[in-house]
């Protein structure tokens, strides 16, 4: 009965009867696996382009990146929209978001071990300029997760500040380099395709988490609980996950396949892909103030223990 009254109370908020919702029960479908997980649906995404079996390894490591992102962002949002926001509540949500992005870069070995260079290297070319620069999701992780000033370009860093407009401020991140030469202004394909696709989005996205990422909520928590040295440590561990390791285990599995041939291959992107791809050059971290100055330096060149960053052959 108890159950009855609550959800007869629910209904007739919203002006329905409780019991022609409960006489539907009657003939309610009982839930499958099948219908809670949407695995029919999930499980047709996967097309290839090509004959090469690879190909598939290539599409579904992708898309399950894409659903990790997603989990990311998730427990972001719920950081950013919480108004109270609790040191435990913060702890286990970053818990969360840590351990995702660890099971990305410990999985990654998927891409570098799980494919035939031969097969990457033909089904590839059906793929060309798309790369997973074009992640929208990966570039949300990062517009929710630091302050826009940490993801501009290291060049251009004294040119921009709080007043500065987000589409300036968006011409300077540092993921333009990918794509874009400073001198002439000019992009690649894969560049203005991908801002065609998302620039407004992006902006709208930035200008939310200019206040509410996670390197500002943190810093709006108790300031005996920013001391807290488990807590620092869990978000030195997240940034030097997305920042170092996931960064250079994309970077290893990209050497293996575009540098199997005789001469190093072309990203599919087009990218100085090398150069751009390595920690030590993009610099890119989330939580500055969280690092010496010697990590500081020595970002992407060694690890949390201090040894060096040994890089693939
Ligand atoms: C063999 C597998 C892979 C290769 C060879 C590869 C190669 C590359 C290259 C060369 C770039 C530089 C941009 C360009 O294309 O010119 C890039 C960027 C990127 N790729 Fe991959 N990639 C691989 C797998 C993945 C996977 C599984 C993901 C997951 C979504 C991913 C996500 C990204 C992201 C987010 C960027 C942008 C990184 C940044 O801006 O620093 N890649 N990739």
């Amino acid at each position: 009965m108890e159950i009855y009254d609550e959800l007869k109370k629910k209904y007739e908020a919203i002006g329905q009867d409780v019991d022609v919702h409960l006489n539907g029960l009657l003939h309610a479908k009982p839930m499958n696996y099948w219908d809670f997980a949407n695995t029919d649906a999930l499980l047709s995404l996967q097309i290839q382009r090509t004959t090469l079996p690879d190909e598939m390894v290539f599409i579904m490591y992708h898309q399950i990146n894409e659903l990790l992102f997603k989990m990311i962002l998730w427990e972001i949002e719920q950081i950013a929209d919480k108004e109270d926001l609790a040191p435990a509540f913060f702890t286990k949500k970053l818990g969360r978001i840590s351990r995702y992005f660890d099971m990305l870069s410990s999985s990654f070995v998927i891409m570098g071990d799980g494919m035939d260079i031969e097969q990457y290297m033909k089904f590839r070319d059906t793929l060309t300029p798309a790369s997973g620069f074009q992640s929208a999701l990966y570039r949300m992780i990062e517009f929710s997760s630091t302050e826009l000033i940490n993801l501009i370009d290291a060049r251009f860093r004294d040119t921009i500040d709080r007043d500065t407009p987000f589409s300036h401020a968006f011409e300077h991140l540092y993921w333009q380099a990918a794509g874009k030469n400073f001198k002439t202004g000019k992009k690649s394909t894969m560049l203005t395709l991908f801002e065609e696709r998302y620039m407004d989005d992006f902006i709208i996205f930035m200008k939310k988490y200019n206040t509410l990422n996670l390197w500002t909520k943190f810093k709006s928590l108790p300031a005996e609980t920013q001391e807290d040295i488990g807590l620092i440590n869990a978000m030195r561990h997240y940034d030097h996950t997305v920042n170092v390791l996931w960064v250079m285990d994309h970077l290893n599995a990209a050497k293996k396949y575009l540098e199997s041939g005789k001469k190093t291959a072309e990203a599919t992107g087009g990218s100085d892909w090398q150069k751009y791809m390595h920690p030590k050059y993009q610099k890119r971290i989330f939580f500055p103030e969280l690092w010496s100055e010697d990590e500081l330096e020595n970002w992407g060149i060694t690890n949390l223990e201090g040894h060096e960053i040994v890089e693939s052959v």
